[in-house]
This record gives C-alpha cells, structure tokens and sequence, in this order.
C-alpha cells in the first residue's frame, strides 16, 4: 500500500513527490517556494510548473484542486521545485514564456522577455502606425538591436502585418538561434531577417523606426542582481560595457549613419540611467524632441527619441 509521508515543513521535497491532488501539490510546492526561495511570486510559480507538468491550465489547477495527479507527474514536478527553489528561472524550466500575449520559447541561449519591454513595444507599434498613417503604400522599416529571444521583432512583426521587414540584430549566434525558431513558429520568419553583428553594423540600410533593449547593467553592480538573473541568464544579456552605459554610448554613436531622417529611436534603459540616455540622445542628435516614459512600476524605463526631419543636411 502507498503511504504518504508525514507532512513535514523541513522535507517538502519528498512530501511533494507524493503528493496525492492537484491542490496538494500546489500547497506544499508554495510553501517550499515561499520558505526555502523567498520568492514573492511563489504561488504564482508553483501553478506555471503544475500546469507545464500536467498539461492542464492555471484555470483548471484552481478549479479543480482535488482532481488527483500521477506519483510520476508528481516526482517530476517535485524535481522542477526544486531547480525552482535553486533560483532557475521559471521560463527556463517551462521552455517558455508570454509576451505580448505571444507564446515564446525561452531557453538559457538569451534572456527570458521580460513584462517592462511590453512597453518598448506598444511604444514602437504607435510609431509604426502613425507612419503608416503618413505614407500607407510605403511601410516604415523597424530594426530591434541586440534581439535575444526575438521578442520585440516577432511581437512587432506579429502585431502589425502590415511592416513588410524587421530586421533584428544580435551579436550572439546562440540567441539568433533561438529567435529564429520563435519567429518560424509565430509564422514571422519571412518578414523578420536575423543579421550577427555589432549593434547597427549589419543593418543593410537606414532604418525608420530603431528599437533596443541593449545590456545596460553596470558590471561593478553585478552583486546586487537576483540570483535567478545573476547564475541563469546570459552575461552577455546583462552586462553593459563600463559603467553600464556603453552599449548605449556606442549605439548613439552609430545611430546617424543607420537611421534616417524623422527617425524613432525607442531605448529601454535602467532606472537611473534617464539623464545619461537623455544627454546622449541630445548631444547626437541635437534638434531632436526626447520624451521618458515610466513603466507601470512607476520607474523611468524608456527613452522615445524623434529625430528631426533633416537631420543629415
Ligand atoms: C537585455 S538583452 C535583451 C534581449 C531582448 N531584446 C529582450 O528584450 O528580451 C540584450 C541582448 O543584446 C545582445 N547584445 C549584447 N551585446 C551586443 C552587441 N554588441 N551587439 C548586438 N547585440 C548585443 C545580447 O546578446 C542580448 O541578446
């Protein structure tokens, strides 16, 4: 006869495993989460890695919690806990994550999207549009710098099947990997072009409107970072060079020979870095209009810079 063990805060490991429901489960996998994690979204990612193992959806894991799952599913789960309460993030552990109601692939060759860069996006959508406004019968060319997963082109592409190319560049072969399975599988591939490369050098022309989620984590503030970031994701995703800022820095320095006139420059940044962005922003682009937008956590996440009409005269 199966026994369960005796429910013990100190072995949630192996009263997991022998969970007997669904609402077992998740009690003991929060728990554990919430004790040995600290994580603040642990119910959260208890009911991701249910519903990743089970194949039900949040919905039915919560409306259903005496339905009974498998001794094999709950091993299975206790051991994605468990990589969970080591700080492995939870897109890397499910394979995936949502973005702009998108379904994207995430694995550790590029950093996981993250919900703040919707912003970048919708931002880039309102830009995109009002040029096809503008100039119907000519759609804007967008480009993505340094695209990771390919989120924000994909999700570009996607939302607005109007733009005939995005290009999105990326100086890590791996992540270009990655983001071109997303892009095949969200039927993109052929109006989204990958090109390796530093920043804006592989850009085959101007561009209209210029998007970029660049590294901008200064290297010396390394120790500050959540584990689940620090050990997991790429350090070539995080780390801007120097004092965090140089990707930018070199972005802007490349940006007048890779944008054309009226140009939308998009720039998501760290939160205390909006007078430095603002400052090379004006210093490159002297008679452009700079506006910073606060994510809904209230901090300053975005720099939407318009370049003049004419700036190459
Ligand atoms: C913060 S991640 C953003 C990924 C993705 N855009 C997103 O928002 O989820 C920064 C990306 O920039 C890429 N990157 C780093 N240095 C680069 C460079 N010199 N040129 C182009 N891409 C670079 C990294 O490989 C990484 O994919």
């Amino acid at each position: 006869m199966n026994s369960v063990p005796p429910k013990s805060p100190e072995n949630p490991d192996g009263l997991l495993a022998h969970a007997r429901t669904l609402g077992e489960a998740l009690a003991l996998a929060t728990r554990w989460l919430r004790s040995d994690a600290s994580s603040d979204t642990a119910a959260l990612d208890a009911q991701l890695l249910l519903a990743h193992v089970t194949g039900l959806s949040r919905a039915t894991l919560l409306a259903f919690p005496e339905r009974l799952i498998a001794q094999e599913a709950a091993e299975r789960y206790a051991a994605l806990v468990a990589r969970r309460v080591a700080h492995e993030p939870v897109g890397y552990l499910t394979g995936h994550r949502e973005f702009m109601g998108l379904d994207f692939l995430t694995d550790r060759r590029a950093l996981i999207p993250r919900p703040e860069t919707e912003l970048l996006v919708e931002t880039a959508l309102v830009e995109v549009r009002s040029r096809l406004v503008e100039t119907p019968d000519s759609p804007p060319l967008a480009a993505d710098i340094g695209t990771g997963s390919g989120a924000i082109a994909i999700a570009l592409a996607r939302l607005e099947p109007r733009l005939e190319m995005v290009y999105a560049t990326d100086v890590s072969p791996d992540a270009l990997d990655l983001a071109r399975e997303n892009a095949r599988r969200h039927g993109v591939d052929e109006r989204v072009r990958f090109l390796q490369g530093d920043l804006l050098l592989p850009l085959p022309r101007r561009v209209d409107v210029l998007l970029a989620n660049l590294p901008y984590i200064a290297p010396r503030d390394e120790t500050l970072l959540a584990d689940d970031v620090r050990r997991y994701e790429p350090s070539i995703a995080l780390y801007g060079d120097d004092d965090g800022l140089g990707h930018l820095r070199r972005l802007f320095a490349q940006a007048p020979a890779f944008v054309a006139d009226g140009a939308a420059i998009v720039l998501e940044f760290g939160y205390d870095q909006r007078r430095a962005v603002d400052l090379l922003a004006r210093a490159t682009f002297a008679t452009a209009e700079v506006v910073i937008k606060t994510d809904y956590a209230g901090w300053d996440r975005l720099a939407v810079i318009h370049t003049s009409a004419s700036f190459h005269a």
